[in-house]
């Protein structure tokens, strides 16, 4: 299938979408809106900008430690850790993703539904947020891998969940692992920009069709 950037039937939502901003219920500060650019109005170079901004934020630690492809280890990196090193205590995600055929991520991880503010204070206690946590899926591999091989995988629907511009823009808005990315506490580095300024790159990503840096 060929990369594509918005469905047809996408397109004629996007006016709506532009219409009533979607608006996260996480945190009363952290609203988040998804007002795609129109049609045809960002260039290839400004797609590309946009792209180098996304691989910024994709190779980051916060985010490439759970997005680790065929391994099914997670990471500890960045400049809270020292050295960029395999999760501690031999934890393995398995075909699960969850853990479930060793031990459970949540056992540790658990999931945090309140006083969103003061779950993750302590230093090296593991991250907690308001959903289940879990590895990405193998194909969302991004730990070590360069920025045309993130690109390719990111545009591509069959290797992205099925998804294009506008749904991944909505689902990082949803998912509440990212929310937690740019807010991440206890000394731990965010991910570059904020999830606004990420979700703007991924729509006029997506409205100059994709481009990665090597086509
Ligand atoms: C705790 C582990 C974890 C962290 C940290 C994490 N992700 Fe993910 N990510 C996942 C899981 C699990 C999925 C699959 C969920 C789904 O498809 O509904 C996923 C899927 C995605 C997808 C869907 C597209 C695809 O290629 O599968 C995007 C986009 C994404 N993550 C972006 C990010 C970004 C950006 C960051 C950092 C700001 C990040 N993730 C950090 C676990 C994580
Ligand atoms: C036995 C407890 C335990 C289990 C089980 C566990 N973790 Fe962790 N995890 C931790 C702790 C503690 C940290 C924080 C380490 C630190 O900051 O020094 C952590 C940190 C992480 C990080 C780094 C987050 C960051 O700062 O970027 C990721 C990614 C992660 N865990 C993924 C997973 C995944 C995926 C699973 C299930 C396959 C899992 N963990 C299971 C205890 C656990």
């Amino acid at each position: 299938m060929k990369p594509t950037y918005f469905h047809k039937s996408v397109m004629v939502a996007l006016p709506l979408f532009s219409a009533i901003a979607i608006t996260s219920v996480i945190a009363a500060d952290d609203k988040i809106e998804i007002n795609p650019p129109a049609a045809d109005s960002i260039s290839k170079a400004q797609g590309l900008e946009a792209w180098s901004r996304i691989y910024e934020v994709t190779s980051h630690p916060r985010c490439a430690n759970c997005h680790t492809g065929p391994s099914d280890r997670p990471m500890w990196s960045g400049p809270s850790y020292g050295k960029t090193r395999e999760h501690g205590m031999n934890i393995q995600a398995g075909a699960s993703r969850i853990g479930a055929e060793t031990i459970l991520c949540s056992t540790c991880h658990t999931t945090k539904s309140h006083d969103w503010e003061n779950a993750n204070t302590t230093n090296h206690a593991a991250p907690r947020v308001a959903m289940s946590w879990s590895l990405a899926p193998v194909e969302a591999h991004w730990f070590g891998r360069t920025t045309q091989q993130i690109c390719e995988q990111l545009r591509n629907p069959e290797t992205n969940g099925g998804r294009d511009m506008l749904e991944i823009a909505e689902h990082l808005n949803h998912d509440l692992i990212l929310h937690w990315a740019w807010s991440p506490g206890a000394n731990r580095e965010p991910a570059p920009y904020s999830l606004q300024e990420h979700v703007n790159d991924i729509l006029m990503w997506g409205v100059a069709s994709t481009p990665c840096p090597e086509d």
